[in-house]
This record gives C-alpha cells, sequence and structure tokens, in this order.
C-alpha cells in the first residue's frame, strides 16, 4: 500500500474498548501502519476479552499498551510515564470502537484506566467511533454523551445501520475502515495549506442520451477527480465534488452533485462555483451530444433493414462558461484544467490553457497504457499561465491529486511559502 501522505509519520493513539467490534479495529491500526502512521494502540480490559494484545502488536510492529500502571520500556514515548508519553505530541487520538461506558468516562472526565487517563492527559484531536447495540446508541444518556463531545470539539464518527451480533438490526455498527480512514484523514487535514478554502472538482465522463436506454460516453472512470477531491480534503478544503460516474466510493467529507450530461455539468459548475475559491475540471466532458434525444427506445423493427444515422451537435464547453463568469464575479479565483492529448501534448494543452483563461493546466498523455483514462496511475506535465512546465513522472492519480492541490494553494496564496 503507498502510504498515505496525510498519515505518513503521524503519531496516531488508537483506543480500543470492549466491543465485539474490537476485531474491525486490527484491520484500522494495520491499515494505518501501512499508509505509514506510528500507531500506539491502548486497550481497555474489556477490549481484550475480544482481541489480544499481541494482535495488535503484530499488525503496528509496536509494543501494546494495557495498563495504567506500568511505565514505557520499549516504545520510545517523549517520557517513560506512559499516559503522559502517549499523549505527549500525538496527532490524533481515535477511539474505535468506544463503548457507551468508555464515551462516558470521556464526556465526563473520569481517568480510571490507561485510555481514559491518557485521553485527559493529550492535547491532540479526537476522533470516536461509538460501537454498541442500537437501544444503547439512542439512549438519551449516551446521545447527551456524544453532545457533551461534540461540544468539546470531538469529531463523532455516525454508527452504520445494520445486523448486530444480537441479531437486533438498527444504528450501532462501526463503520468499515475505509469510512474510519475517511475521518481520520478529515480530522489530520484541519488546518491544512486549503483550510476553509471551497474547491469545486469535476470527475468521470458525461454521458450523452441517445434514447432512454442508450448514450454516448468515453473511457473515463472519474478516478483522477475522486483522487483530487482526497488531496483537497487531506489539505482541509470544503469540496463539492461534480461527478459524472457514481461507480467510485466518495471520499468522506466530500459533498457530492451527481450529475449525467455535459449541459447538467455546465449547470452544477456555474452554480457550485459562485463562490468557489478554486475549480478543477477534471472530468472528461463529453465534446458532442446526440442532435436529438429519442423518447422511446429505438427499434431496430423501425429502421427497415438499416442502422439509424446518428446527427451530433456540439456541448457547452464549461470552462469558456467559466470565463465569463469569472471575468464578471471574480469567482472562483483559481481555474484548472486538464488535457487529455493523444499527440502534440504540450502545444495543445498550451493553447487550451490559452484559449480557456486558465491558471493552469494539467497535460495529460493518454497514449501509454499506464496514464490517462481508467488505470490507477498517470504521467502528466503541469504548466502555469507563464507557461512553466513541471514535468510528474508516472506515478500515483493519489500523488498526481496532491501535486495538483499544491500548486491551487500556491496560486490562492494558502501555502507554506505565503503563511
Ligand atoms: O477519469 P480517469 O479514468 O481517472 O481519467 C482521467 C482523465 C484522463 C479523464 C483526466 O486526467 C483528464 O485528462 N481529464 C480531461 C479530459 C478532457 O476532456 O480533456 P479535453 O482536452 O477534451 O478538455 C480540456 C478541458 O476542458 C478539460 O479540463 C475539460 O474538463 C474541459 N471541457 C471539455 C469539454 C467541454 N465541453 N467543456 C469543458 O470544460
Amino acid at each position: 500500500m503507498e502510504h498515505i501522505t496525510v498519515l505518513d509519520d503521524r503519531r496516531i493513539i488508537l483506543g480500543v474498548t470492549g466491543s465485539i467490534a474490537a476485531y474491525k479495529a486490527v484491520d484500522l491500526a494495520s491499515k494505518l501502519t501501512q499508509a505509514g502512521a506510528r500507531v500506539d494502540v491502548i486497550m481497555t480490559g474489556a477490549a481484550q476479552r475480544f482481541v489480544t494484545p499481541l494482535t495488535f502488536q503484530a499488525v503496528t510492529g509496536r509494543p501494546v499498551y494495557t495498563s495504567m500502571w506500568g511505565t514505557d520500556t520499549g516504545g520510545g514515548l517523549p517520557t517513560h510515564i506512559a499516559h503522559v508519553g502517549l499523549g505527549e505530541g500525538a496527532d490524533l487520538l481515535v477511539v474505535a470502537p468506544v463503548t457507551a461506558n468508555s464515551l462516558a468516562k470521556l464526556a465526563h472526565g473520569l481517568a480510571d484506566d490507561l485510555l481514559s487517563v491518557t485521553a485527559l492527559a493529550a492535547r491532540c484531536p479526537v476522533v470516536v467511533a461509538p460501537a454498541m447495540d442500537g437501544g444503547m446508541y439512542e439512549h438519551p444518556a449516551t446521545q447527551a454523551n456524544l453532545a457533551a463531545l461534540r461540544e468539546r470539539g470531538v469529531a463523532v464518527i455516525e454508527p452504520a445501520r445494520g445486523r448486530f451480533a444480537s441479531g437486533l438490526v438498527g444504528r450501532g455498527r462501526l463503520p468499515e475502515t475505509p469510512v474510519l480512514l475517511g475521518h481520520i484523514r478529515r480530522a489530520l487535514g484541519r488546518g491544512g495549506p486549503l483550510e476553509n478554502m471551497k474547491v469545486v472538482i469535476t470527475a468521470g465522463g458525461t454521458r450523452e442520451p441517445i434514447d432512454p436506454v442508450r448514450y454516448i460516453t468515453n473511457r473515463s472512470s472519474g478516478k483522477q477527480g475522486y483522487a483530487l477531491a482526497q488531496a483537497a480534503l487531506d489539505a482541509g478544503a470544503c469540496v463539492t465534488l461534480i461527478s459524472a460516474t457514481q461507480q467510485l466510493p466518495v471520499p468522506v467529507g466530500a459533498v457530492l452533485v451527481p450529475v449525467e450530461s455535459a449541459e447538467a455539468m455546465l449547470d452544477a459548475v456555474l452554480t457550485y462555483s459562485r463562490d468557489a475559491d478554486a475549480l478543477i475540471m477534471a472530468a472528461a466532458v463529453a465534446d458532442f451530444r446526440p442532435a436529438e434525444i429519442a423518447q422511446h427506445k429505438i427499434k431496430k423493427a423501425d429502421q427497415d433493414d438499416e442502422a439509424p444515422t446518428l446527427a451530433l451537435r456540439r456541448t457547452p464547453d464549461i470552462l469558456m462558461a467559466i470565463k465569463t463568469q469569472r471575468a464578471a464575479t471574480g469567482h472562483p479565483r483559481a481555474v484548472i484544467g486538464f488535457a487529455a492529448e493523444s499527440h502534440d501534448l504540450l502545444e495543445n494543452a498550451q493553447a487550451k490553457l490559452r484559449r480557456k483563461g486558465l491558471d493552469l493546466i494539467v497535460a495529460n498523455d493518454i497514449t501509454a497504457p499506464d496514464a490517462g483514462f481508467n488505470v490507477d496511475t498517470n504521467r502528466v506535465v503541469l504548466i502555469d499561465a507563464g507557461g512553466a512546465q513541471h514535468p510528474l513522472d508516472l506515478t500515483s492519480k493519489a500523488r498526481v491529486g496532491e501535486a495538483v492541490i499544491a500548486r491551487v494553494a500556491a496560486l490562492l496564496g494558502t501555502d507554506e511559502e505565503a503563511r
């Protein structure tokens, strides 16, 4: 697994309490470790009835902390007093799963086990993921404790609805690892270079209907657009993701606006860009659509053994419309386009950059099988308005997303250098 930049080298305390969902925390600890985080697990006594410390030790490669009375001997903590050493300098405290009992302790400041003492000593942001029977979760006492924690700035991950170990159905299940990871990324991204910035991102290939069952589209999977959305979230941005594909998991924290055609994408982009700081057009917008959309399915039987001829019409150019809106309103403050090219990559990209009035264009070579449409990697050259070129070697779409987002921060003057 590729390291995730926002998690890389971060020190995360993972508190595990006594819920049957404790077994899911093993996968979370493993994925966090694989992503580059240093994970220090604290288990309550009840958690150890479900999973052993050895399991967490094996997946994190680090000592697991279980007792308030021991001192740290091998974990390299800033001090040997475990609860102080664990809290000191930690980037995040995540309690997943958190039981009703541990929630109550956290809400009321009780300190009778290593996890609750550490939570009081730590000064880092806190994320909790409740997991319990539906009745316990909905109980006014639990809800009051959650409200008190939220009031104090603790991020609460909503439990999922579903079947419990008891066989009952309700809300109270620990969400799956990707969702937990998404919330953890969001918490770590706070205060990033795009904090409070509104970023609109488009993704996927638009579908232009022929009749109620057929459409014209292209090979875009949306992967590059979704990777950009995740990178913007990791940088602390408020992200609106206008997507022509509904096949990919939506990054936690992004507001999804599903669209189908170029026309619908145009409407959505104009609406959401009105007060946006940045727009990134990664979508492969169809350039042509059927001139007429048949109201009913076109039947073979109606064609006299001939194939029908499809007349095409140009779709609106979204970036050109944004150019006009921006000239009138000043928003979006930064506009980034992509250029998917099969030849004369740099010349064609530069021409689009100028014609569409962009601040940056991502020239995307789509001839190689490992770049462009529907793969996990990409090979691009970032070209800025002054013509300066920044080539990126073949890399993951996640890394391309991060590189583009770093340029967006520079364009908005919110990057490290400007701060
Ligand atoms: O989705 P993936 O499978 O991950 O693939 C990623 C990608 C190859 C689709 C992506 O990296 C990419 O290159 N996106 C742009 C594709 C494209 O439509 O390029 P273009 O050169 O035709 O358009 C230039 C720019 O104008 C693009 O920013 C495009 O979004 C925009 N455009 C295009 C047509 C149109 N009618 N309106 C537009 O605003």
